[in-house]
């Protein structure tokens, strides 16, 4: 629902968000539908996280995600949310070979309803960051965990355990900042590293596994929301079960047909009476076209 009393959440509005202590929320949406809940209840940011391949797709990495596919989801998110500022995430391969394919790729998301890119990697990717940022492509950094170099990690680990690490991490944090990054996700790190970075830092920290002391917090949406109840990482509080409503609400369905309890009157369509003037499919389907 577009509501014409709530602006749109911009890139600046997350800097002053920040300035005046204010708490930013991040969730991952992928389609329309989420994307509309999410925005009427008033989430900053919706990320379009290539995490869908996991969530959507039931693939063990975010690796195989395609910009096409990545695309596909921005403009169904970008239909759903009137008010929260979009964030497309840049799969595998589509920003890493070249500042070329970067600003290319960079481009299409925000041809496409993004109104901002998210890119994983701090130090090597600052000087492609500074490109975008150049021709007025916003980036949102993400540091720490990145899961799109799980191999090069040996799997989805916490990151910045060990002094060294940490310092690491830090680095590459103030890289993507000076590269020119409005905010940074900080992902897999230690609590007193997350608030570390967050003091250290003009743009916002968006934290995911950092702790409690980020600018702001993002979620996977499908595991807040307990659609994935094989998946218990520890960073996850479930506000909800929907896995379970769901199971529930198709065996029920199941059980209606088997027992020729649905369809029942309410959902039968009728004769059309002498009065109409339009189609009695377009009347009663609530598909028709509204006037
Ligand atoms: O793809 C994604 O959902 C993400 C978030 C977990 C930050 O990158």
């Amino acid at each position: 629902m577009t509501n014409p009393t709530r602006a749109r959440i911009t890139v600046p509005t997350l800097a002053q968000k920040k300035a005046r202590g204010e708490r930013i929320s991040v969730l991952t949406a992928y389609d329309a539908t989420f994307a509309r809940i999410f925005d009427d209840a008033g989430i900053d940011v919706l990320l379009v996280g290539d995490s869908l391949g996991m969530v959507v797709q039931g693939l063990d990495s975010t690796l195989p995600v395609t910009l096409e596919e990545m695309l596909y989801h921005t403009r169904a998110v970008a239909r759903g949310a009137p008010h929260a500022l979009i964030v497309g995430d840049m799969p595998f391969m589509t920003y890493q070979a070249s500042e070329e394919d970067a600003l290319r790729n960079a481009g299409r998301f925000l041809q496409n309803g993004a109104h901002a890119v998210k890119l994983e990697g701090g130090v090597p990717m600052a000087s492609a960051i500074a490109r975008l940022v150049a021709v007025g492509i916003p980036v949102m950094a993400h540091v720490g965990l990145t899961p799109q170099s799980v191999h090069a990690m040996g799997g989805f680990k916490v990151q910045g355990k060990t002094a060294g690490d940490a310092e690491r991490v830090l680095a590459d944090a103030r890289a993507v900042q000076e590269a020119g990054a409005f905010s940074v996700v900080l992902e897999g790190v230690p609590q007193d590293l997350g608030a570390r970075i967050t003091a250290a830092l003009t743009i916002p920290t968006i934290g995911i596994g950092a702790g409690k002391d980020c600018d702001g917090q993002v979620l996977v949406s499908y595991d807040m929301l307990g659609l994935t109840p094989n998946l218990r990482p520890k960073f996850v509080k479930r506000y909800a079960e929907l896995f379970e409503t769901a199971r529930a609400a198709s065996v029920a369905y199941a059980d209606e047909i088997q027992r020729g309890v649905f369809p029942g009157p309410e959902h039968s369509f009728g004769v059309a009476k002498a009065s109409d003037t339009k189609p009695v499919t377009e009347i009663e389907s609530g598909y028709g076209p509204k006037d």
